[in-house]
């Protein structure tokens, strides 16, 4: 199974989605934690291009899905083939809602992605744009408000959608967790007990 974990900048997604491996991995359910943009050479020239700034949003929309099937095909399938649940720290719904508003090409951006299976479990950490950056001490590479808060709908659209459950994310991190939990926990079989 994959498990995304999705939200703007400052959600709180990397906390979360290593608790959640820590949690499953304690209750005996092998899982691993995996992220995109990859520490592959392919995401470090990606960084690199969202520090610099001014990348044609196409070329960036094509980096991302190659770094995907980078992604899949050297971690993400022989995880899943030596039956781990893989948590994801962002995956294809990030490619739908970042790319998605830089091209205004939604379909375009669906289509270079064909290749990535959507994933088994989908959560938008949602935050409103004001507690994200109020949250995010470093400076954030789509750090435009106006940006971030169509990049929100547009994943909040998504969870409307039906292809991503929502978490109210604005609590702090054991209170998020719960709610985390609560919704993965019974797509995953599992209790909700710490
Ligand atoms: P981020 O999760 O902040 O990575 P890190 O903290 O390791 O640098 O991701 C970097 C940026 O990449 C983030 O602003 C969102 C963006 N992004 C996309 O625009 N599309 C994508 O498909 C992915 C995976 C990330």
């Amino acid at each position: 199974m994959i498990v995304a974990i999705e939200g703007i900048d400052g959600a709180g997604k990397t906390t979360q989605a290593r608790r959640l491996v820590r949690f499953l991995n304690s209750k005996g359910v092998s899982s691993r934690y995996t992220s995109e943009p990859t520490g592959s050479g392919l995401g470090k020239i990606i960084r690199a291009y969202l520090r610099r700034g001014g990348i044609d949003p196409y070329l960036l929309a094509l980096l991302f899905a190659a770094d995907r099937v980078n992604h899949l095909n050297k971690t993400v399938k022989p995880l899943l083939q030596r039956g781990y649940i893989v948590v994801c720290d962002r995956y294809l719904y990030s490619s739908y809602a970042y790319q998605g508003v830089m091209t205004g090409q939604p379909l375009w951006v669906r289509e270079i992605n064909r290749m990535a299976p959507a994933p088994d479990i989908a959560v938008l950490l949602d935050v409103t744009v004001e507690e994200a950056l109020r949250r995010k001490e470093k400076r954030i590479r789509f750090e435009d408000p106006s940006f971030l808060d169509e990049v929100r709908r547009e994943y909040l659209r998504l969870c409307e959608a039906g292809l991503m459950v929502k978490v109210d994310a604005s609590g702090g991190c054991d209170e998020v967790f719960a709610e985390l939990l609560r919704a993965v926990a019974p797509r995953l079989g599992l209790g909700l007990d710490p």
